[in-house]
This record gives structure tokens, sequence and C-alpha cells, in this order.
């Protein structure tokens, strides 16, 4: 199992498999977006060695994120690769769910087991205005049909001050009283140069916890505040699912970190925040044995960055959250 230099044990890795995404949330891409062509990304058959090379160094655990994921014609190969690994324990899928009406069965049928789907309000409207021409009612659609697939199901909403940060927060939250869904609040990150626009517009967790005892009454704190993965989960008095927090800014978990990403060109990103980053994709096409590949992960793993510094105000600046996949 690939340790860090700080004897953190990274196995668990992100495949960002587009940048492209069927949606535009104003807080993650601009309206006109110049996508990479295709050649510039990881190839199916350049995904399928990668995944069974950290298989083989010691990895349990792939999240197939984008962009958006179900753009990739291959996905559910990938995933049935994935799930067929050596090794790999845990495979999960970040989606808008757009497009899961379809494709929750087969993914159900290629192994998957849980679907995390991003949802920022269950207003039409504000739901349209957040992600500038999304149809919520094809994410209901998706929502819908992981369910009945027997998929697992976490909402991931991103929370904006004064956007979605009062009763729609509410109205996610009230979902897990029926449902035995996990529902995520995430603080939003800088990047780039949407950075101002995305410190300006974060909303910590203590001020969530706030909205929601106003609306419920007192949470429950499940597991004594221990993370489930990156989440600290509370139930609502009387619920069947969980409140899960994602607080990267206001309480960062870099101490526990057991990941690294890889972008759909191919690049190895050691942390969500910091610009380090080591290519695989020119390794793949100049012709490098396995040999090779896995001793430049163990050594790019070996140099993972501590932590990220917003606190002291280091943004990333190479690449946005949608070429990163979060
Ligand atoms: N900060 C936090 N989360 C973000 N996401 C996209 N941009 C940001 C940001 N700036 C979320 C998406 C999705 C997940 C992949 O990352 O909403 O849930
Ligand atoms: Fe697409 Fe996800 Fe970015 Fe929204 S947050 S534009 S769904 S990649």
């Amino acid at each position: 199992m690939p340790l860090d230099q700080y004897r953190r044990d990274i196995h668990y890795l992100r495949i960002s498999l587009t940048d492209a995404c069927n949606l535009r949330c104003v807080y993650c891409m601009p309206e006109h977006m110049t996508f990479r062509p295709r050649h510039e990304l990881l190839s199916d058959d350049e995904l399928r060695r990668l995944i069974t090379l950290f298989g083989r160094l010691g990895f349990k655990k792939i999240r197939f994120t984008g962009g958006e994921p179900t753009l990739r014609p291959a996905l559910v190969d990938l995933v049935r690769h994935a799930t067929t690994t050596a090794g790999i324990a845990n495979v999960g899928l970040t989606t808008n769910g757009v497009l899961l009406d379809q494709l929750a069965q087969p993914l159900r049928d290629a192994g998957l087991t849980s679907v995390n789907i991003s949802l920022d309000s269950l207003d039409e409207a504000k739901f349209r205005h957040l992600t500038r021409w999304g149809n919520l009612r094809d994410v209901q659609a998706g929502l819908a049909a992981a369910a009945r697939a027997g998929l697992r199901v976490k909402l991931n909403a991103v929370v904006c001050r004064g956007v979605n940060d009062g009763a729609d927060v509410v109205e996610l939250a009230r979902l897990t009283l029926e449902r035995d869904w996990q529902v995520r609040f995430i603080e939003q990150m800088p990047f780039g140069n949407n950075a101002a626009f995305q410190t300006r517009g974060v909303v910590h967790e203590t001020e969530l916890l706030g909205v929601l005892r106003a609306a419920f009454g007192p949470l429950e704190l499940i597991d004594g505040g221990r993370l489930d993965g990156e989440a600290r989960l509370y139930r609502l008095p009387g619920a069947r699912g969980a409140i899960g927090f994602i607080s990267p800014v206001s309480q960062p978990f870099c101490a526990d970190c057991n990941r690294v990403r890889l972008t759909a060109d191919g690049v190895l990103r050691l942390c969500l925040l910091r610009d380090n980053e080591v290519n695989l994709l020119t390794l793949l096409r100049t012709g490098a044995s396995d040999d090779d590949l896995e001793a430049c992960v163990r050594e790019a793993i070996h140099h993972k960055p501590w932590g990220h510094g917003l606190a002291q105000h280091v943004v990333p600046a190479s690449r946005g959250m949608s070429e990163i996949g979060g």
C-alpha cells in the first residue's frame, strides 16, 4: 500500500473521465467553455491499463468523476473493468444525474453499488439558474432510476451564499426524513480565476448547522463526528437518512487524506487544491513499462503535499474543478 512521506495511506484514486459537461454550474464553469479534444484524453485502453496498475499498487477504491462522467461512451465498460480489478474493493461514481435514467441499471449490472448525485436545489427555477440550463426533472428521473436499480444514493449540494443557503438547504435535508440517503453539503472551494467569487460565496458548516437546527430541532452527531470519507455525519430527529458536511475550507481534513486524482488528460494530481502534478499520459505514450509507471506513481505519492494553503490564500491556478473532478 503506498504511503506518502507523512505516512498517510494513499489508496483512493479519483478518475476524471472527461473535462466536458452537459451543465454549466455557475460556481464551476463559465457558460462558454472549450473542452479538450479526444486525443488529449486518456483512451479507454490507457485507462484500463492504469486502473489495473493502481490495483496492483495497493489502491482499494476508485471513483469516476468528470466534468460529467456519463458523457464518456465507455463508462459502463470502465466501471466493469474497475469492479473486476484485483485489489479494488469499492467503485463509485459522481454525476450530475442528468443521464442516469438510462444508465443506472447498466451501471448496477457492471458492479456499481453506489452513486453520488450533485443536486444543489429542489426548486426548478433555482436549479436552472444554478446549472444555467439544467432541467430538474432529468435529475429526478435519474435519482428514481438509481433507487430502482438498488444503487445506494448520496446527494451532494454545493452551498452558495445568497443562492441556495436557506430554504434549499432545508428542503434537501428534509429528504433524509423519509429516505435512507446521505445528503451532503459541501463548502465551496476556490479555483483559479473564479476564486474571488467562490470565496465570497462560501457558507461554513457551523452556519448551516444553525439553519438546520432552527428548522428541524437538535441534530444527532453520528459516530462521534468521525468522518465518513470526507463527510461529518448528523441525523435529523427521527430521520432514516443522514446529513453530511464536507468542510474543506472551515475544517480541513488534509491530515486524513487518502487520495490522489487522475485527470482526463492523464495527469496525476496529488492534491485537489495544489498544482503539483505528474504527467502519466506522456509516459504511457512513450512506451513506459508497467514497472516504470509504478515507480513514477510511487515517487509522486511519496511527494504528495501535506495539505492545502487556503488559510494562507494559496489557491490552485492551473485547473478548475471540472478538470480535476472534485
Ligand atoms: N467547490 C466545491 N465543490 C464543487 N463542485 C464543483 N465545483 C466546486 C467548488 N468550487 C462539486 C460539484 C460536484 C462535485 C464533483 O464537486 O457540485 O458535486
Ligand atoms: Fe458540470 Fe459538475 Fe461542473 Fe456542474 S459542477 S458544471 S454538473 S462538472
